[in-house]
């Protein structure tokens, strides 16, 4: 089996799997949010929490549709054969994102970590809508290859979450530093992760084409 087919399909389980768990934790293990409204202890921001939660739930929901989505479209195979889904699905991640940086706008004055934290994530949506826009005008430029660069810049935010709470555990878990400082550094290091990782992966060269169709095996591509 080709091996670029085996880790499209190594990479779609591990997404799924991810998204299944966000799915899982928020709206069934702990729809109130307990877990993670417990360390909102010193916000500057008084917090209502019944509001919080809806915003909470549109955002995480947008989200899990805007990974979904964002991974879809990496797929050189939907792209060569199926432009019109490519393009439908593509507004559905714009449209995702857009409404993940709305109600991160809603909940960013809350944010655990009070203001130094606010100020991080009000940045990285401006980052994001600033990266997805852009892969957005390259295409309409028919800018195949900026589209495709600008776009792996704009998918690696769908992972804020993922590397928020992994560097969280390991600065609070594993090197004992309080649990909201934990938050606030593992936030600014994911700023910097998201922003690295796709300069890394397009020097690679052809990152995240994985599952090339064979008449794209001709052409160049990123
Ligand atoms: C696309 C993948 C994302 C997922 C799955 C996701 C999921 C979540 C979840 C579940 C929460 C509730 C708190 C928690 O348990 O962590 C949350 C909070 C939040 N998210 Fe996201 N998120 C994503 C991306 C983003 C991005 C890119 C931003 C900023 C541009 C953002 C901004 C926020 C903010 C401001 C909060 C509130 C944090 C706090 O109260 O301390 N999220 N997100």
């Amino acid at each position: 089996m080709d091996r670029r087919y085996s880790f499209y399909k190594l990479t779609a389980f591990a997404i799924l799997l991810y998204i299944l768990y966000v799915i899982a934790t928020h709206f069934i293990l702990d729809p109130g949010a307990e877990a993670f409204l417990q360390h909102k202890v010193d916000i500057e921001h008084e917090l209502k929490p019944q509001i919080w939660l809806t915003v909470m739930y549109i955002h995480v929901g947008f989200a899990c549709l805007a990974i979904a989505s964002g991974f879809i479209n990496f797929s050189a195979r939907t792209y060569e054969t199926h432009r019109r889904f490519h393009r439908v699905n593509g507004y559905v991640y714009v449209s995702s994102v857009l409404i993940v940086i709305l109600t991160s706008g809603y909940m960013a004055p809350y944010a655990t970590g009070g203001k130094i934290s606010s100020i991080g994530f009000n940045l990285l949506n401006i980052l994001w809508l600033f990266l997805t826009s852009t892969a957005l005008v390259q295409i309409f430029q028919k800018r195949v290859l900026q589209h495709r660069r600008w776009m792996i810049r704009s998918f690696a935010f769908c992972f804020t979450n993922l590397f928020i709470h992994l560097l969280t555990f390991v600065f609070h878990q594993m090197i004992g530093i309080a649990y909201v400082t934990s938050y606030t550094l593992g936030l600014y290091s994911t700023i910097l992760l998201v922003l690295l990782i796709p300069e890394v992966l397009i020097r690679m060269g052809k990152p995240l084409q994985t599952y090339p169709h064979p008449r794209e095996k001709q052409r160049p591509h990123v």
